[in-house]
């Protein structure tokens, strides 16, 4: 096994060649607050790789703040913090006010609202993807589906959502040659440096979601867009253009990529533990509780980061202000003290308080509940129809350390 000296989680090959397990492992056991270099001009970075500690610094939002940058590595100077700031990146009375403008849209009840739309569409995904025998999971089943239901939240046709998902592709994606329009590390992302993700692909969606606001302001209408441009949030403070465009901008990236990589993540291990897949085909009134252990072993989005507020300490460590603090949920969602034999899929593992959506802080995932109904009707849809699904070749990994992404996913499917 590697030395806690020589692993960087910075190192963006050890993500896409899909195993960085390893490294979080022997990090979690020897040095479990473990300082990463970086290559000018960011100055490296603390990695959390225990649940308990992950937990304590999501909780303590005094001391490791939000408002400094949260979802990428990126030191953000104040020009940028001032022009990217969402929801995401604001603490305090202000970040609840923000939320709340659109907590009530995300409750496990409002979202139920969704359930027969839902099944109606897994169901057509799910027609023309096995008709074709031999597909790809993620092209012609997992791409589509969290996305057309935020098109149905937001309002907007069908024939824009492949518009949804370039931009989203092209944004998370900024660190895979494949997707994104300039790779976040090069010198010309500079022209983008004021924009979420460095991407232009955020101007296209900024347009976007404006036209939307101008056609839906002061109407009557229901969708997101016309909650979100017709409401005060509550602390008094109108949404400037700022605070909308990195709003909506934020669910439509939320709400498309994790849901999909989640889906095909799961897939991919019930395909290798047939024992699992078979087991939920005989009680399908298990899969509520399978979709709590997908999501611990997808960890779809692998970690966040806090900064320090002031000098402080993790677990023992000294921690100086200024410092970025990363919580990998993806290693807390591994972590043995919590998780018994925690490589093992176990679809009635319980309880399973798992990480994915975040744990015990105030961000902790605005669409929990709609993630959890997709991936459940998906799957409550897609296994009575299945005798066996067969991996054609090897997922194909994004390139980032932000996002677990599966960009292909070849497999052939043999009805029941
Ligand atoms: C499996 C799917 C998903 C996963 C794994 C996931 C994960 C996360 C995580 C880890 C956070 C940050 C937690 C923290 O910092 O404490 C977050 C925040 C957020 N998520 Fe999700 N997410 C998912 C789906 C969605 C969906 C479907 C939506 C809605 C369209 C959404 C909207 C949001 C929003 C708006 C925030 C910011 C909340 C805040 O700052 O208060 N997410 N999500």
């Amino acid at each position: 096994m590697t030395s806690t000296k020589n692993v960087s989680l910075a190192d963006l090959d050890l993500f896409e060649k899909g195993d960085p397990w390893a490294a979080f492992d022997e990090l979690r056991a020897n040095q479990p607050v473990h300082w990463d270099e970086e290559d000018a001009p960011n100055h490296g970075f603390w990695s959390l790789t225990r649940y308990h500690d992950i937990v304590s610094v999501l909780r303590d939002t005094e001391t490791f703040s939000s408002e400094r940058g949260t979802v990428n590595l990126e030191e953000l100077d104040d020009e940028q913090i001032e022009a990217r700031k969402s929801m995401l990146e604001t603490d305090g009375i202000r970040h609840r006010s923000l939320r709340r403008l659109m907590q009530g849209e995300f409750t496990p009840r409002a979202v139920a609202g969704y359930e027969t739309f839902l099944r109606g569409l897994t169901a057509s995904t799910l027609d023309a993807a096995f008709a074709k025998g031999e597909f790809d999971f993620v092209a012609d089943v997992a791409a589509d589906f969290p996305i057309r239901v935020l098109a149905k939240m937001l309002d907007v046709p069908d024939a824009d959502i492949y518009k949804l998902i370039d931009w989203g592709n092209r944004m998370v994606g900024n660190d895979d040659p494949e997707h994104a329009d300039v790779l976040a590390s090069s010198a010309e992302s500079e022209k983008y440096r004021l924009l979420p993700f460095r991407s232009p692909a955020a101007l296209e969606v900024f347009e976007y979601g404006r036209m939307l606001a101008d056609e839906r302001r002061g109407t009557d209408r229901t969708d997101l867009v016309a909650r979100l441009v017709n409401q005060v949030p509550e602390d008094g403070v109108p949404l400037s253009e700022r605070d909308f465009n990195s709003y909506f901008l934020l669910l439509v990236v939320a709400g498309n990529e994790t849901t999909r990589h989640t889906i095909t993540h799961s897939m991919n291990y019930l395909i290798r533990n047939p024992d699992q897949f078979a087991l939920l085909k005989e009680q399908p009134e298990l899969i509520p509780w399978a979709v709590e252990e997908f999501l611990r072993l997808a960890s779809p989005v692998f970690h966040f980061r806090r900064t320090a507020q002031r000098d402080t300490e993790i677990n023992g460590q000294a921690i100086r202000e200024g410092d970025k603090v990363v919580t990998w949920f993806a290693s807390g969602n591994r972590d043995p003290e919590v998780f018994a034999d925690p490589y093992r899929m176990d679809v009635t593992r319980s309880p399973n308080e798992h990480m994915a959506f975040g744990r015990g802080g105030p961000h902790m995932c605005l669409g929990n509940a709609l993630a959890r109904l997709e991936i459940r009707i998906m799957f409550e849809s897609l296994i009575p129809r299945v005798d066996r699904m067969v991996s054609l070749g090897e997922p194909d990994r994004l390139r980032s350390n932000f996002v677990n992404g599966i960009k292909r996913f070849p497999v052939r499917v043999e009805l029941a």
